[in-house]
């Protein structure tokens, strides 16, 4: 072990388990990518000011979790943890909303970083792969981003998660219902610290988990109730849409979610086989966003799934993921100029789109077959020098053990009809 470790909160993605990593990732774009969806890559850290009112100023996010710090040229800084702020703050910048084609369709993937208490599937370094549909407000939007979800995570197999649905309201109605929530949590018995969530943020006391908490908000003014005219057949369109598409959902009026910018749907997907940790991916709309960050109104809807606890979740359901072998082909020579010939072999197949790998340094035969049963390759090149006199290789199936000699011209067309 080195004098080093990685930090805490993180951990490193190491092969052959990092393959899965990326077939996660590759498994929730692809139905973004084929949707209308442009990828977007924004920096790794931004303006401190642009979290703090994009996803707000009482957030425990904001608070107490942001990397925050100050440059060396005195800008306050801090890596991202969360991507809806810095995605709608670039295309805002970039001007794509003025194209005269809304929604603007934008899906990212990368790293954030929250300084949270590290758990099982918390962690302060994770992995995120989302997308906004900026400028629209169309219940079929909110529709499609909870179906693109669904569909990502049943090709990749998943079938014990559960989608929680709720909606927030809107600058109408919530400023109402939250007077009366106010008013009905001051008359609780509560600690010093939730009587101060009550003024800055109310809605956050209905997801506390105490117990004796919990059991004083039976009877809560519920948001369901309080919802106006207009949010309330949104959303019923939105279910309405779900429902026609096939897509089970369940109603969830405590679903608050951990971020201020939310309006109107709202929603999560939560993972049975998790533990504490269960959510695999959230989001929902933001009408307000853009004004919160000196932009016109431009009403927006998006996601973000957690590629670390999809993993977990695989995991859970005992998925696999069929990854394709890392190689197909491996070579091992024998002597410095069989090498020699062999590794411009192994260049051509390389060139040709077959993956192969080869045996380095002086090793043995039987060091460089070992290596190629590690490989997890399909077949073995050999060559010595007797063989390539000749003009061929040998070529080992490795599944099979068995082995033929083969023309050195015909090995790239012979290897890429075997192998396809
Ligand atoms: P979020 O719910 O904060 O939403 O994060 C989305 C997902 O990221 C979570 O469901 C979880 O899977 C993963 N995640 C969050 N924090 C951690 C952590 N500390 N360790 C491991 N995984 C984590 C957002 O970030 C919003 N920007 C989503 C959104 C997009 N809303 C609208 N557009």
């Amino acid at each position: 072990m080195s004098t080093f470790q990685a930090p805490k909160g993180t951990y490193d993605l190491l092969p052959p388990d990092s393959a899965t990593y990326l077939a996660v990732r590759e498994a929730i774009a692809a139905p973004l990518r084929n949707s209308g969806y442009g990828y977007i890559e924004t920096p790794g850290f931004e303006n401190v000011e642009l979290f703090a009112r994009g996803v707000g100023e009482s957030t425990d996010i904001v608070t107490k979790e942001m990397y925050a710090f100050e440059t060396k040229g005195g800008d306050r800084l801090a890596l991202r943890p969360e991507g809806t702020a810095s995605v709608l703050r670039a295309a805002l910048e970039a001007n794509l909303h003025k194209g005269g084609n809304l929604p603007v369709k934008l899906w990212y993937s990368g790293s954030y970083y929250r300084y949270e208490r590290p758990q099982k599937g918390r962690y302060r370094h994770f992995s995120q792969v989302g997308a906004e549909a900026i400028g629209t407000e169309d219940p079929v939007l909110d529709a499609e981003l909870i179906i693109l979800a669904d569909q990502a995570y049943r090709s990749l197999g998943l079938r014990d998660f559960r989608i929680l649905l709720n909606s927030l309201g809107d600058k109408e109605c919530r400023p109402v219902y939250r007077d009366a929530l106010q008013d009905f949590l001051r008359g609780l018995d509560l600690d010093e610290d939730t009587r101060r969530r009550i003024e800055i943020n109310p809605l956050r006391v209905l997801d506390d988990k105490r117990a004796e908490v919990q059991k004083q908000l039976v009877g809560a003014p519920l948001l369901r109730d309080h919802l106006c005219d207009g949010c309330k057949a949104y959303h019923e369109e939105v279910r309405a849409l779900l429902t026609a598409a096939g897509v089970a959902f369940e109603d969830d009026e405590k679903l608050v979610r951990g971020l201020d910018y939310y309006t109107r749907t709202t929603f999560e997907f939560v993972h049975d086989g998790l533990g504490a940790q269960s959510a695999v991916g959230g989001g929902g709309r933001y009408d307000g966003l853009s004004e919160m960050i000196g932009g016109p109104a431009l009403p927006s809807v998006g996601w973000a799934l957690g590629v670390d606890r999809t993993v977990l979740a695989l995991e859970a359901e005992g998925i696999a993921l069929d990854v394709p072998a890392a190689t197909d082909v491996f070579a091992v020579a024998l002597g410095d100029d069989a090498k020699r010939r062999l590794f411009e072999l192994v260049t051509e197949l390389r060139k040709a789109g077959v993956a192969t790998d080869m045996a380095y340094g002086g090793k043995s035969m039987k060091a460089g077959m070992k290596a190629a049963n590690r490989s997890g390759a399909r077949y073995a090149l050999i060559a010595g020098e007797r063989d390539l006199a000749e003009g061929a290789v040998q070529l080992k199936d490795l599944e099979s053990g068995e082995q033929e000699a083969l023309a050195l011209d015909a090995v790239t067309s012979t290897l890429r009809a075997r192998l396809a």
